[in-house]
């Protein structure tokens, strides 16, 4: 997508170079700044300290990381461990997005086997560019489906502007490009049917506000950013059409794990009859569980994120030093909340005979 016209992914390589190149998130807004990661450690701490997030754009910076990790590595004949010791590592930098062990999983299989270090080089960078270009494809195709939801409410209301509430960032920023929750927004804006989207804040790190709104804006979309607790006020008053977000991992059941404040947004949404979707590459999905309230496991972050609002001119202090404060990344809307999943595969129910169907059609 685009940043004042000029046309960007979230992340690139340059093999020559061993280097990665990002979009410092922390940064956005106010500044863009590209920057390079040279190591294993600097890509597994671009995804610890959130300079890179958002569940898919997780999963490839870590899958690139690996292939940083072979380039440090000089002893040809005994890497392996030492790799399988970056993969274990890699794989603790967030906890709760399924996305980081899929692109873990995959370079580790892609290398598995192979004894030439420079071999292993080649096929991690082979592994990491082709994830990259399936997750590209996956948002894209999450676009046209999701689209066509979005039209369908546009014919039923009369071709007016159909308004869309979303939580937290699930753009092209959290992807690599198009994004999951946006990406049926860009492409019924490129149809020319009109759209407005409510943008929660997404509090503590206002991943709405600065990196929603930011690139809403850069795309040219309608969007009025509100505070975390106003959807339920504007879903009572008519004021959305439907919301849809994204999800850092999915139950076999279609329990939803997504930014902490969804679940709130989807019982809003149940009591007042407003469709729920989520948007989400099937990597997103983890079949290995069935209840995601007491399976997936819930990232707690340091308190200063809540205690302290970041803005342009930096940090200050919200909360007194004498409250306790707790910092809960993420929460679960159970799958009777979801009115559909918006998969790269198609459409389905939140349910695990749904999500099987998905899986049953050979792609
Ligand atoms: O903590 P973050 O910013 O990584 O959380 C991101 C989200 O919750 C997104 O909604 C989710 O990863 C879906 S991304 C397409």
């Amino acid at each position: 997508m685009h940043i004042n016209g000029q046309y960007f992914q979230t992340i690139w390589a340059d093999w020559h170079q061993s280097e990665l190149m990002i979009i410092d998130q922390k940064k956005l807004p106010f500044q863009i700044n590209i920057k390079k990661l040279k190591s294993f450690n600097d890509s597994f701490q671009a995804i610890a300290n959130m300079e890179v997030r958002g569940a898919p754009l997780i999963g490839v910076t870590a899958a690139y990381g690996l292939w940083l990790a072979l380039n440090e590595f000089h002893n040809d004949s005994d890497f392996r461990d030492d790799f399988l010791l970056a993969c274990k590592t890699m794989k603790k930098a967030r906890p709760t997005a399924v996305n980081l062990a899929f692109g873990v999983d995959k370079v580790c299989d892609a290398v598995n086997g192979v004894e030439d270090i420079a071999r292993a080089r080649e096929l991690a960078f082979q592994c990491a560019e082709l994830l990259k270009s399936e997750e590209i494809a996956c948002s894209e195709a999450i676009g046209e489906f999701g689209c066509e939801l979005i039209e369908q409410i546009w014919i039923e209301k009369g071709r007016k502007t159909v308004n869309i509430l979303t939580h937290c960032n699930a753009g092209w920023l959290a992807c690599i490009d198009w994004g999951t929750a946006l990406a049926p927004v860009y492409k019924a804006h490129l149809k020319g049917i009109p759209v407005h989207v409510w943008v929660d804040e997404t509090r503590p790190r206002n991943q709405g506000s600065k990196l929603t709104a930011f690139e809403l804006h850069h795309e040219g979309i309608n969007h009025t950013v509100i505070v975390d607790n106003a959807g339920g006020h504007l879903m009572q008053h008519g004021m959305v059409d439907m919301v849809i977000v994204g999800s850092d991992r999915t139950t076999r059941s279609g329990d939803v794990c997504n930014k902490i404040g969804t679940y709130l947004k989807a019982l809003a949404a149940f009591d007042n009859k407003i469709p729920f979707y989520v948007a989400l590459p099937t990597s997103s999905i983890d079949l290995t569980i069935k209840n995601g309230a007491e399976e997936i496991p819930i990232e707690t972050r340091h308190d200063a994120e809540v205690r302290y609002a970041e803005g342009e001119n930096g940090k200050t202090l919200l909360v007194p030093e004498y409250s306790p404060v707790v910092n809960h990344g993420f929460d679960v809307t159970p799958a009777r909340l979801v009115t559909s999943l918006i998969t790269e595969r198609g459409i389905c129910p939140a349910s695990e005979d749904g999500i099987l169907s998905l899986f049953a059609v050979k792609h």
